[in-house]
């Protein structure tokens, strides 16, 4: 899976740097192409004069040459990667990735970066424990950044617990496994449906909910990583459109995200029901503001289309559908009923009566529920259950 890959790896300054060289080795005899790039502490662990004959490159380090001011494209690294490892990566290195601090060359090659990033950090433990470092690696997570969690065991402070720069081995195997993972859905279309939807009430208001997009946008994200193209039709969210192969179709009320689905769907593999669909929408949409009065003020409201439903009507026996279950109270039986009524493969059940799960959160609690099975999984950021979704559509539901 490596073979003639092109990695940069990035080595920060932690006594588990001399790890670095054995890793470089097996990445190297894996097949692949490595740029080492060493922050200036990095280089009091480990010398580029033992990195640079493994990896067949000359090492870079600082923007520019000391001998002939050469100038070190951190640009054209970003470009020419297909992935990037920093390992390890200390707390100081995290912190400065986490928050743009572009004061050296490994910094600004991470800001480049237009291929995956994997991080691999290396601390002692209370370092690593603290709500900084935890933050930290939070906002990578949530800008796609793959952190490969340190592991527990005697550190270079004597001490033990967790912040053991992973094995090279173990960091290998799981660069393989990514990469392994992005051809799985390739040639797959993918129908995803994300946010809410905007009711419109009068030209100023309407009737919407808390959906933020963020689990949808996950699924995208996740379905495009392994290779599918996405088609993803969302209602009014603030969020970028993941990296990959996705086609974003903006709508704002129900009636235009059902008309966008029934047009996509035939041509899709797959659909991913996320969005936070309004069940009702006014009968009237009144032309100018309404003006606030002493009497109270009712508006009619009608049950919107189930796009769930329709889709699940004209769904293939080659086509897979999932459904989310938002709920608030007999949320299994409620989940089963819609699994069962829209005709889907299986249905994702979140509860408001989870904390952390849910609208807006950046993590979910899930359980996913098919006809014969139900698997719970605990709390997680968005983007790991994302990924458990995606290998159960995978796994347990045979995506041909
Ligand atoms: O966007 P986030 O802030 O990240 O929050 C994520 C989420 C809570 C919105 C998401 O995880 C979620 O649960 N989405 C479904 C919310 C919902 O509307 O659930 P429901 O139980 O009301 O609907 C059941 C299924 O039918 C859903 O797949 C829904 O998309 C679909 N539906 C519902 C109504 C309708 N008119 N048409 C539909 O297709």
């Amino acid at each position: 899976m490596l073979q003639g890959k092109h990695i940069v790896l990035g080595i920060t300054g932690s006594i588990a740097a001399y790890k670095a060289a054995y890793l470089l080795r097996l990445l190297v005899k894996k097949g692949a192409e490595v740029q080492v790039v060493m922050t200036p502490a990095a280089k009091e662990f480990i010398t580029p004069v033992t990195l640079s004959p493994l990896s067949g490159k000359p090492v870079v380090s600082e923007f520019f040459a000391a001998n002939d001011g050469q100038w070190h494209s951190h640009v054209d690294l970003g470009l020419w990667a297909d992935a990037m490892l920093i390992a390890p990566a200390t707390a100081a290195s995290i912190g400065k990735m986490a928050h743009g601090v572009a004061d050296n060359m490994l910094i600004t090659t991470y800001l480049s970066m237009k291929a995956p990033v994997f991080v691999s950090p290396a601390m002692d433990l209370d370092m690593y424990k603290h709500p900084s470092t935890q933050a930290n690696l939070k906002l990578l997570q949530s800008y796609g950044n793959h952190i490969i969690e340190p592991g527990f065991g005697e550190l270079a402070s004597g001490l033990e617990g967790k912040g053991r720069m992973e094995e090279p081995e173990a960091i290998v195997e799981y660069l393989e496994q990514y990469f392994a993972q992005v051809a799985e859905m390739s040639g797959k279309r993918v129908l995803i449906t994300a946010g809410p939807t905007y009711e419109k009430i009068d030209p100023v208001r309407f009737i919407g909910n808390y959906s933020s997009g963020k689990m949808a946008y996950a699924l995208a994200g996740e379905c495009a990583r392994r290779g599918a193209e996405v088609c993803l039709i969302s209602g009014p969210v603030q969020l970028e459109t993941p990296a990959g192969n996705i086609q974003r179709i903006d709508i704002e009320s129900a009636d235009e995200m059902y008309e966008a689905c029934m047009k996509e769907f035939p041509t899709c593999d797959v659909g991913i029901l996320c969005a936070a669909v309004a069940d009702f929408k006014p009968i009237c949409v009144a032309d100018q503001k309404i003006k606030r009065g002493a009497e109270d003020l009712c508006i009619q409201l009608t049950p919107n289309q189930d796009i769930a439903a329709a889709l699940g009507r004209i769904k293939t026996a080659d086509q897979k559908l999932i459904g989310f279950a938002l709920e608030t109270h007999n949320e299994m039986s409620n989940a089963q009923n819609k699994l069962q009524k829209k005709n889907l493969d299986a249905i994702v059940l979140n509860s408001l009566q989870d904390k952390g799960a849910g609208f807006r959160h950046d993590t979910n609690k899930v359980s996913i529920i098919s006809a014969t099975e139900t698997l719970d999984y605990p709390l997680k950021h968005k983007q790991e259950v994302a990924r458990d979704i995606v290998d159960y559509l995978l796994n347990n539901l045979h995506l041909n």
